[in-house]
């Protein structure tokens, strides 16, 4: 019953379609209509993010935050602990199922929807959300390694070409401007939404870790905090098997590492000069909303 990688039955790479407006590929939308009926219950924890943002970061966090240091974090791969909803890989449990099967309270649960394709059922149930966002250059960056590396996923192709990809949002779960802005609005009308930067916890992780036990209303010592700021470092989280994906067999680690440079401002060692000014260009015009600010470099 688990996603054992070696049970992985995979097609070759999957071609991008539109689902709903949305670029996806059918391994996230295949179980559609089960994972639109889950049953969230009040006190699930959805973890959501655009691919590539910081998901396994914040997922180890709060993992910690809830359950400790216990056997379950040396024995259960992430994947497993906060399992990911819409996933559903032939001949694999899929991520609806476990989740079902999660016998943790609260149930974490992943999601890499654009808030519009989220279950009803965790607005229903006024469910705690936590969003994790990043940076559109290092987001980019770091996507174009994964889809290198992620045999599920279609061909990056070449650098140049991603970036205007990026930019139509031609990407696995559609547009990142649509999804931080889509996600940063509901926020204005859900409460129960925590909009947290990848940037912010490189820079404090501490402080990210408080910010975030406010928002649970979790009291933890000062250093049980710190303890899971250290442990969850990130070449800690690199050399830790449960949280590396390296027995995640879809993902060719010849290609690249999962857990591949962990920093904010590595589009710099990507971008030319003039990728960066049409970027910037195009970026201004999507992102006309004043209260949404990333940092590109801390
Ligand atoms: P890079 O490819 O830039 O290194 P996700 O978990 O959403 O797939 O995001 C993966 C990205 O988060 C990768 O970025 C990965 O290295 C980074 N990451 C994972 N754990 C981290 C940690 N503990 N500290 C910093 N970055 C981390």
């Amino acid at each position: 019953m688990s996603l054992d990688p070696e049970k992985a039955v995979l097609p070759s790479r999957q071609q991008l379609f539109d689902f709903h407006g949305v670029s996806m590929i059918p391994i996230f939308t295949d179980n559609w209509e089960n994972v639109q009926n889950f049953q969230a219950r009040p006190d699930d924890i959805l973890i959501a993010t655009y691919p590539k943002a910081g998901t396994t970061w914040v997922s180890q966090i709060l993992d910690l935050l809830y359950f400790g240091q216990t056997e379950r974090q040396k024995t259960i791969p992430i994947f497993e602990r906060v399992p990911f909803l819409e996933i559903a890989v032939p001949s694999l449990v899929s991520g609806k199922d476990l989740a079902d099967k999660l016998t943790t309270t609260p149930r974490l649960i992943k999601t890499h929807f654009p808030v519009q394709f989220v279950p009803k059922s965790f607005w229903e149930q006024n469910c705690k959300i936590v969003y994790v966002a990043r940076n559109a250059k290092d987001n980019m960056v770091s996507f174009f390694h994964f889809d290198r590396m992620n045999m599920a996923h279609p061909d990056p192709g070449d650098w140049s070409n991603y970036i205007h990809r990026f930019m139509e949002g031609k990407m696995v779960f559609g547009s990142w401007y649509d999804h931080v802005n889509g996600w940063w609005k509901k926020k204005q009308t859900y409460s129960n939404i925590h909009y947290m930067f990848y940037e912010d916890m490189i820079e404090d992780t501490e402080r990210e870790i408080d910010k975030l036990c406010s928002f649970l209303s979790l009291s933890r010592s000062a250093d049980e905090k710190k303890m899971i700021a250290g442990g969850v470092q990130f070449d800690n989280m690199k050399k830790n098997e449960m949280t590396n994906y390296s027995t995640f067999s879809i993902l060719d680690f010849k290609i690249s590492p999962f857990m591949r440079k962990g920093k904010v401002g590595d589009w710099k060692n990507h971008f030319t000069v003039a990728q960066n000014e049409v970027f910037d260009e195009d970026y201004k015009k999507k992102m006309k909303d004043p209260t949404l600010q990333f940092r590109t470099e801390i």
